[in-house]
């Protein structure tokens, strides 16, 4: 039922805050006089000690699971102390990509029934992995073959383009990060930041969902456009990937997600006034100011190359993100570096959704696509 709404896209984009809800209800610990704040994460407690014992923490997914997997790994790493490595399944099983028995294989989807992720995680299972899944169909073949998981809770995802699903991923992610490294005092401080920074994300999340006329407005601004390169870092390269994967696979338009610090390395070689690029420039907090200097002077360098750009950064920040540069801007509300790919990868949400309906096309169910691709 779409209510509402005129697509199953644009309902699951708007029901964000209350699917985040959901999938942290009952998962997050207040704490209190002489209670710390912590996450619970039932169908893991039992799990914990050998994943924090594990020699590495291997994420497996595709397309959009793959890109949640990649925004929360900077998180995970951080806070397990344990080096996270990505991969996605159907690579992983060309290559029979080596799988220990000290390794804990976290395999991340949606529907649960991906075919290359279930026969990664048979591979996984083989090689003697404990295998964890996320996933939001409980009783799907993942959430059943797995060791342990977490339910992302999201409720029923229609639209192929997965939306909702994608920021409650991240979500578990970060409460799974948070579970992993919460024996670890020295983090504490950092832990309950993020923990409060949870609680807080739906309202910012409601914040973020204004823009929706300002991204249909440059939905038609770009609608004439054959590509457009989706620049970001640090916790925000998974967004470039998924934003642009929203981009190509709903309006049918060519889109790329690039890693900026790569952008000398040959992107840099398109630029011309007739590409369009979509630049993420958040700011993040502490030792993080670094990255965004650096993002700072890509969007100098795409600017001197006369690139038609679109600059997302922080709320009050944008002339400090493009002192002396006109260009056009988007300003999100600003939450802990780790939850920012929740709030940033909206507006690009927005915008695949506008440039979609705008072309006519079907923005539920794009051409040749289905929504679980249960075959390999
Ligand atoms: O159900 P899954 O999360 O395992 O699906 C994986 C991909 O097929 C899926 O995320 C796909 O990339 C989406 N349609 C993208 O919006």
């Amino acid at each position: 039922n779409k209510g509402s709404y005129e697509h199953y896209m644009q309902k699951e984009i708007h029901e964000q805050p209350e699917s985040l809800r959901t999938t942290m209800r009952g998962r997050l610990i207040r704490g209190g006089f002489c209670k710390a704040k912590s996450v619970l994460l039932g169908g893991l407690k039992d799990h914990l000690k050998t994943i924090r014992r594990s020699r590495r923490i291997v994420c497996i997914g595709c397309g959009t699971s793959y890109n949640a997997a990649l925004a929360a790994r900077p998180l995970l790493e951080e806070l397990s102390g344990i080096p996270v490595t990505l991969e996605i399944a159907s690579d992983l099983l060309d290559r029979q990509g080596p799988i220990y028995r000290e390794d804990t294989a976290v395999f991340v989807s949606q529907s649960g029934e991906t075919a290359d992720t279930l026969h990664a995680l048979q591979y996984a299972l083989d090689n003697g992995a404990l295998c964890v899944g996320i996933t939001n169909t409980v009783g799907s073949a993942i959430a059943r073959n797995t060791h342990c998981g977490i339910h992302i809770n999201a409720g029923c995802e229609i639209g192929v383009a997965s939306t909702k699903a994608y920021t409650s991923q991240i979500v578990v992610m970060a409460m799974l990060a948070l579970a992993v490294g919460d024996d670890t005092i020295s983090s504490q401080l950092r832990r309950e930041a993020i923990i409060d920074g949870l609680f807080d994300l739906p309202n910012k999340v409601k914040e973020v969902l204004k823009l929706d006329q300002e991204m249909k407005d440059l939905a038609e601004q770009l609608m004439a456009e054959q590509s457009l390169l989706v620049f970001g870092r640090g916790y925000n390269f998974a967004t470039a990937l998924e934003g642009a994967l929203k981009v190509k696979e709903v309006a049918l338009t060519h889109s790329e997600g690039i890693l900026a610090g790569e952008m000398k390395h040959g992107p840099l070689a398109l630029v011309d006034e007739n590409l369009s690029i979509f630049v993420i420039a958040t700011h993040d907090a502490c030792f993080r100011l670094v990255l965004f200097s650096k993002q700072q002077s890509v969007i100098q360098q795409l600017h001197a190359r006369k690139g038609r750009l679109i600059v997302m950064c922080s709320k009050g920040e944008s002339s400090l993100v493009c002192p002396g540069v006109s260009v056009r801007v988007i300003e999100v509300p600003q939450v802990e570096d780790c939850l920012q790919p929740v709030i940033n990868i909206i507006p690009l949400q927005l915008l695949a959704y506008h440039l979609t309906v705008l072309r006519g096309l079907n923005v539920d169910q794009p051409r040749n696509l289905a929504k679980s691709v249960t075959t390999q």
